[in-house]
């Protein structure tokens, strides 16, 4: 039995393993990409359950169909190992295992037993925290970073990870009070940055925002790329709401799409950029035929209703029309076989959003208006944040605008620029309903 970095014991006599776990760890709440050293470890220390379920976690972190499978020999052998280890190293396996399985209902109940338990396991908290933040569980995000940082005041990753529930239960003081302690402990902790430029994103604070996620975007260029095209899509909206469209396109081109075109989150973050872009009335050229040889393939995985709708709206963007309409039908079929705890986020949420997408860009703006209209008051049971399912709303406003609908267009806008009353475009849009 070894001690790793964070004084959590380790069934293994490697120090080695204990090493890259360290790395890993480092490296997952950094957002970096030190991750080799962990899947070796796993590979030459087949009974150290935490590297096979860290393993395991990185595998299934990849977002793509057949993740699950690569994640199975990992959880194969945690599991033959597991009979000799402590409880917290067997409930981190159990977090992983039903997470692979698709039962995130008790990967959660899993993740908050460990964290009540062992709240010195950061790495565990986080990924508990990403598990909530994909069923839209905001509550869930808070709770279990709360339990993370009384026991680990000391980490500034702790900060980070508060920051970003407090946001998400719209606590925004505490939420940027948080990132910021976490940024004054250590300057590269992109995703306290990225807390504090959502309670900027959400006050309107543009100028600001914009100054803070540029003034620490140095420190970005050794991020993995979810977060690395994530923070600087959040740039990008910053440029949007300053109406600087050029910028913003510069930012698209340059930093959010390209860095790793395979990957689910960067897909994510391209689809949801060109679509703003677009819904403020940008030419976007042909970009969207790029994103959508990336996404013609994921027609039939399924990993989340998030990504599945955003795959969609790029593939039917780019007028491919047999693959938006294959993964329509395979996301049918697949809500049907989906396990109780995912029935409402698939089957009462992904569904009619799916199909008020394809009415919307058929240019059936009514019927787009009245199926969004009918799932927004659910759409956090998707997951995703609120700044990027904002999009969802900000799709059923242009329905209702195009299909004239104005006294429902208007009560959105006045509530929009409400929250944000300095942004011009919302503005533009209040005179333009007045008128
Ligand atoms: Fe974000």
């Amino acid at each position: 039995m070894l001690t790793d970095a964070q004084d959590l014991p380790v069934t293994t006599e490697r120090p080695e393993t204990v090493d890259a776990i360290d790395r890993f760890v480092h490296s997952f709440l950094g957002y970096g990409m030190d991750f080799q050293p962990i899947l070796d470890a796993a590979e030459d220390d087949p009974a150290c359950v935490v590297a096979q379920a860290h393993a395991a976690a990185l595998m299934l972190f990849a977002e793509t169909g057949d993740a699950a499978d690569k994640a199975k020999p990992y959880i194969r052998r945690g599991i033959e190992a597991a009979q000799q280890v402590t409880e917290r190293e067997r409930l981190y396996l159990w977090t992983i295992s039903t997470w692979a399985a698709g039962d995130y209902g008790m990967a959660m109940t899993a993740h908050k037993a460990l964290a009540q338990k062992y709240p010195r396991d950061l790495a565990a908290i986080k990924i508990g925290q990403v598990r909530a933040f994909s069923l839209g569980d905001s509550a869930g995000i808070l709770s279990l970073g709360e339990a993370g940082l009384a026991a680990n005041a000391e980490n500034h990753f702790a900060h980070g990870m508060i920051a970003f529930g407090y946001e998400q239960c719209h606590r925004l003081r505490e939420a940027e009070a948080a990132g910021r302690k976490a940024v004054d402990m250590d300057r590269r902790d992109p995703w306290a940055h990225h807390a504090v430029a959502h309670v900027m994103e959400t006050e309107g604070r543009i100028d600001e925002g914009l100054a803070w996620m540029q003034g620490l975007a140095d420190t970005w260029e050794n991020c993995n790329s979810f977060m690395y095209t994530h923070n600087w899509w959040h740039v990008a909206l910053f440029h949007l709401d300053r109406d600087d469209h050029a910028a913003a396109l510069e930012t698209y081109d340059k930093r959010v799409w390209g860095r790793l075109k395979e990957y689910s989150q960067d897909q994510v973050n391209a689809v949801s950029l060109l679509a703003r872009l677009q819904l403020r009335g940008v030419d976007v050229g042909d970009r969207w035929a790029d994103v959508a040889n990336y996404l013609a393939p994921r027609t039939d995985e399924h990993v989340d209703p998030f990504l599945d709708l955003h795959y969609l709206y790029g593939l039917a963007k780019a007028g491919r029309d047999a693959e938006a309409m294959r993964l329509i039908t395979s996301l049918v079929a697949h809500a049907g076989k989906v396990k109780p705890v995912q029935q409402v986020m698939w089957q009462q949420v992904a569904v009619p959003t799916a199909r008020a997408l394809i009415s919307y860009i058929l240019g059936r703006f009514d019927e787009a208006a009245d199926l969004l209209g009918q799932v927004l008051p659910n759409l956090h049971r998707i997951g995703g944040s609120h700044a990027q399912r904002d999009l969802f709303e900000q799709i059923h406003l242009d329905a209702l605008m195009r299909a004239g609908r104005t006294e429902q267009a208007r009560a959105i806008v006045e509530r929009r620029l409400a929250r944000r009353p300095n942004i011009a475009h919302i503005k533009r849009l209040a005179e333009r309903l007045a008128a």
